[in-house]
């Protein structure tokens, strides 16, 4: 099943509800929540505050990205926030498998994500726990980058080692998706698609979201 993620990321920050609303209205699957701190990434954007706001203005699925170091003194504050999945990132913690068990005792879905320098083998020893992996296709930081088309082979071969064990497993791409790119993250093997600034910055976001769906059920993995 495919599932579109809209990044608030590239949102007008001045009118959050709105914008949130207008992206529900449009067809949006859930709604990613980049947090960043300014220290794991050079880019500072919101906290669980603004998470806990946003939850009383809708009931999307809330697909928080934890671009954070030491995610684990912050879990039961996104939990509290109202998140319905947390992405916590490999190369932020020397515990990830301690911090997906916090997230999962708190009854919330786990996901661990690999920057492009990371292989994919890293996150092998931790998916019999994991709901997602989130592959990120740009440097985590900023919106609007260019993706990096060697990021998709990582796609590629975890959901082949995936579906050869048989383990159901959701595969988020994000950083650079494009209507001209979509396709080939999809026949990677990706199905949870993250887009900010396209969506965002469309003057029809609905119009965006149907095509993204539309070449994404025309592009399934190629294997
Ligand atoms: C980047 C963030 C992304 C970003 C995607 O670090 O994790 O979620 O908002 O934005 P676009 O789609 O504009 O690349
Ligand atoms: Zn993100």
């Amino acid at each position: 099943m495919i599932y579109i993620s809209p990044s608030i990321l590239a949102a007008d920050f001045a009118n959050l509800e709105s914008e949130v609303k207008r992206v529900e209205r449009a067809g949006a699957s859930m709604l990613h929540l980049d947090v960043m701190d300014g220290v794991f990434v050079p880019n500072i954007s919101f906290g669980p505050s603004v998470i806990a706001a946003l939850r009383r203005c809708t009931d999307l699925f809330f697909d928080v990205h934890l671009m954070i170091v030491d995610p684990i003194r912050y879990i039961q504050d996104f939990v509290r926030a109202g998140a319905d999945i947390i992405t916590l990132h490999y190369e932020s913690c020397d515990n990830p498998a301690k911090v997906i068990s916090i997230i999962k005792a708190a009854d919330v879905r786990a996901s661990v994500s690999i920057s492009p320098g990371t292989p994919y083998e890293a996150v092998l020893p931790l998916l019999d726990r994991l709901d997602m992996v989130l592959v990120m296709t740009v440097e985590p930081g900023f919106g609007g980058q260019k993706l990096i088309p060697s990021t998709l082979e990582k796609v590629r071969q975890l959901r082949r080692y995936a579906n050869s064990r048989n383990l159901k497993l959701d595969i988020e791409v994000d950083g650079g998706i494009t209507l001209d790119n979509i396709g080939l993250a999809t026949r990677a093997g990706a199905n949870v698609i993250v887009s900010g600034s396209t969506i965002f910055g469309a003057s029809r976001p609905s119009a965006v979201i149907s095509k993204m769906f539309e070449i994404a059920e025309k592009n399934p993995f190629a294997g």
